[in-house]
């Protein structure tokens, strides 16, 4: 059933727009990966947070989607090439999106993403889904909403997708009012070159708990978690000040120190959340073996097992060295 809050919101952003399919929408956006993150709701129907949160998106991997509207009892959800299960969580999930915007006159989609983040790169790709899911039906429709507005409409997907709907540096700010009007992503206006993430997969088994739970039990039953607002304001004027100098040591260790504390909250609560397998802390020391060498590269964790390195173009041998089957993005190009 569509909440009446997510409803009003929606019929707030698209008030007087278009709304006049034009047989397909097409758009892009990339997967994204918090530095400072996001952990922990204070709306779980509009997706808003407890905190604001900053991140840098992934150039060229992401999702690509087609939308288009189909003469049909019920909607098709293609990802990959292969049809999901409406019943399943995630053929759910995108369902429930269409029926934000569905209304009574626009009946059922067909919805085709091609994601070409590589399964082995341990990255969840759902930002990306549903902030090109967004971007596509603004293209379907003719809206013509601006980046924030479609950030909130991302948003409405899932978390993260706000701030996938930009390019390069990312700040997701978690606003104050009820109706999540103040809740958008705006790009941080920085380049930096010379900035590679590496993505290093430890393991494909499933998720012990997905990240809406894991999150929900956290802020109701971990202590550390009263900790956190305050950790999180801190971490991202660390973050920003360091993107503004281009200071690889304080950006990757306000980062590393920033995902470990989040994790420590997991830990914290009851029953605990650990996606940590034994691998990710062999990782995990092997990086923190290079720093001791001398070498500028740090870590960040998201709600699964896998490592993201943050380092300089310079260190990008070491890294590959040290992590032969890592995959490499350099978010602002390489010339
Ligand atoms: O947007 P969700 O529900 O997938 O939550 C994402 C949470 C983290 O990836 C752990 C942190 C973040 O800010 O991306």
């Amino acid at each position: 059933m569509l909440s009446l809050k997510k409803r009003d919101l929606v019929d707030a952003l698209l008030d007087g727009r278009g709304g006049r399919p034009s047989g397909v929408g097409r758009a892009f956006a990339p997967v994204n990966i918090a530095l400072c993150k996001y952990w922990g709701k204070r709306d779980s129907e509009l997706n808003l947070p407890i905190t604001s949160s900053l991140s840098i998106s992934l150039a060229e991997l992401g999702a690509e989607t087609i939308v288009r509207q189909i003469d049909s009892d019920r909607d098709i959800f293609i990802l990959n090439g292969s049809e999901i299960d409406p019943d399943s969580d995630a053929g759910r999930r995108v369902v429930e999106y269409l029926d934000l915007v569905r209304g009574d006159q626009h009946g059922c989609f067909r919805v085709e993403s091609q994601s070409n983040v590589p399964v082995a790169a341990g990255v969840a790709s759902s930002a990306a889904g549903f902030a090109a899911l967004a971007l596509a039906l603004d293209d379907l429709f003719g809206w013509g909403l601006d980046r924030r507005e479609l950030s909130i409409m991302a948003r409405l997907g899932s978390g993260s997708a706000a701030r996938s709907v930009y390019d390069g540096f990312v700040e997701w700010h978690a606003g104050q009012r009820a109706d999540g009007s103040d809740c958008f992503a705006e790009r941080i206006d920085a380049e930096w070159r010379d900035l590679r993430i590496a993505l290093i997969e430890i393991s494909r088994e499933p998720k012990p708990i997905g990240s809406r739970p894991a999150m929900a039990r956290t802020v109701e039953t971990s202590s550390l978690y009263s900790g956190w607002p305050q950790r999180v304001a801190a971490d991202i004027v660390e973050i920003r000040a360091a993107i503004s100098d281009r200071d690889i040591d304080r950006l990757g260790s306000a980062a590393e120190s920033n995902a470990l504390s989040m994790h420590a909250t997991m830990l914290d609560a009851r029953p605990p959340v650990l996606y940590w397998r034994p691998a990710t802390l062999v990782a995990i020391e092997k990086v923190w073996r290079m720093r001791a060498e001398g070498v500028g590269v740090y870590m960040t964790m998201d709600a699964g097992p896998n490592l993201k390195l943050i380092f300089e173009q310079r260190n990008q041998d070491r890294v590959t060295e040290v992590f032969p089957d890592s995959k490499t993005v350099a978010p602002f190009g390489t010339e």
